[in-house]
């Protein structure tokens, strides 16, 4: 007997209860889905509570919950859709089948309209269709639910997105403003700083001009003789204001170049000539120091676009550079024909330079550790000119060394093709 009692509340916990709320004011349609709920029924068990009118269902809604509301929709104080909207109103989520006359099946569709999830007819309840419209009723409410609730989270997370994204809209809006702003305070700054290094340059020249003619005529003795030590000083002063006017002119090159303001006079000239040049005019300071001089020049060179006075200033700085750090050995200048350029090349037998500082030689402003015991200090603008200057002939620049054997520079000149050559 024990086991059975035990078995059978098993399977009465195992069944899903559902509080029903019936409303009906017929005592006999009362009591025949009474009697149906009351059955016994394979899943579920129903608790059913009674209300006879509209505003004794409100008072049992307000007080508890319910799986659904089984509706009849003539009541004393309510009658037709009106109902189902009252009911809807004062309890939204609970589901609402609505029980209608046989003579009445529109008023099922349309309370199904105003929300109701189902309606069942009177008289044609069956006990497992009312069973069975409950549980859909429930299962139908529970979907719609989960709907609502993913509907509205959805909502959420767009307007989350939303903010999030413009946001972002306004920080780079405001990123955009501040770069343009800091752009175009560099832009100015630049100006002001091309425009300060020109003033003070030209500032400078005038009266280095009255400078240098003023030691010209001292040193031709025009006002008189001098002794041996006040032409020591004089040569002196030579030399450093001719440094001084060296470092203006530098400035003044490089502060064109990076404006782009300096002018380039392109011609096809032949190289070797401009290389001759130079290392006759080099000569005399290479050999002061004691140096060999050699020139290595392929014949027959073809032609090259180049604007003459830049090159030679690339190779002068080049050679001078070689000079001040090689203290013995020799200079070589030569030239050659590679593939489409030709190339130059400016190589001693001086300090060298040291592989971690070989990428900053091309660098404005920079000067190395002292390898070389140079008398004049310079101001670190050579290279970068020449780089700069041989970017606009569309070349090439690159150094190779090995400190305490020597230095090469190279660079490098494109030839331009000829069209009599594409026609054969
Ligand atoms: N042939 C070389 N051998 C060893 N070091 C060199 C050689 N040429 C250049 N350098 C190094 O590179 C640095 C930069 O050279 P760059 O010609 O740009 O400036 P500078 O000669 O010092 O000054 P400037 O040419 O403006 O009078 C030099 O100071 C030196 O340290
Ligand atoms: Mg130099």
């Amino acid at each position: 007997m024990e086991t059975e009692t035990t078995k059978t509340t098993i399977v009465l916990s195992a069944k899903k209860l559902v509080k029903i709320l019936l409303v009906e004011d017929d005592e006999i349609d009362k009591l025949l889905v009474e009697r149906v709920l009351a059955k016994n029924h394979p899943h579920i068990e129903f608790a059913a509570d009674s209300a006879g009118s509209l505003s004794q269902a409100a008072e049992y809604l307000n007080r508890g919950q319910y799986g659904v509301v089984l509706l009849d929709l003539m009541l004393p104080d309510s009658q037709g859709i009106e109902t189902v909207r009252r009911v809807k109103g004062n309890s939204p989520d609970v589901p609402i089948v609505v029980l209608t006359g046989l003579d009445d099946e529109e008023a099922g569709i349309s309370a199904i309209k105003a929300g109701a999830m189902d309606y069942l007819v009177k008289g044609r309840v069956l006990d497992d269709v009312l069973v069975r419209t409950i549980q859909y009723a429930i299962e139908r409410a529970r979907l719609q639910q989960a709907l609502r609730k993913a509907h509205s989270e959805l909502e959420i997370k767009v307007e989350d997105r939303t903010r999030d994204l413009s946001e972002m809209i306004d920080l780079l809006k405001k990123e955009i403003m501040n770069r343009r702003e800091v752009e175009e305070q560099l832009q100015a700054a630049m100006e002001i700083k091309s425009q300060f290094v020109s003033m003070v340059s030209h500032e400078l020249r005038t009266p280095l001009t009255a400078l240098k003619e003023g030691i010209r005529l001292l040193a031709q003795e025009k006002t008189g003789k001098l002794n041996d030590e006040q032409k020591e000083f004089l040569d002196l002063a030579k030399r450093n204001v001719d440094r001084l006017a060296r470092l203006i002119n530098d400035v003044l090159s490089f502060q064109k170049l990076e404006a782009g303001k300096m002018d380039f006079d392109f011609h096809e000239k032949d190289i070797n000539t401009i290389v001759k040049d130079v290392y006759r005019t080099m000569v005399p300071v290479v050999k002061r120091k004691g140096l060999d001089f050699v020139l290595k020049m392929e014949d027959n060179l073809p032609k090259v676009k180049l604007d003459s006075d830049k090159i030679v200033q690339v190779l002068t700085n080049m050679v001078s550079n070689a000079v001040n750090f090689t203290e013995r050995g020799s200079i070589t200048l030569a030239t050659c024909k590679r593939e489409n350029v030709i190339q130059i090349s400016i190589s001693d037998t001086g300090c060298g330079i040291r592989k971690e500082d070989l990428p900053r030689v091309f660098h404005e402003f920079e000067q190395l550790a002292r390898g070389g015991n140079r008398k004049t200090g310079g101001s670190g603008l050579g290279l970068a000119i020449s780089k700069t200057i041989i970017d606009q002939h569309r070349g090439n620049i690159c150094v190779e060394s090995e400190p305490g054997r020597g230095t090469t520079f190279y660079f490098v000149l494109p030839i331009r093709e000829r069209r009599t050559k594409d026609r054969d």
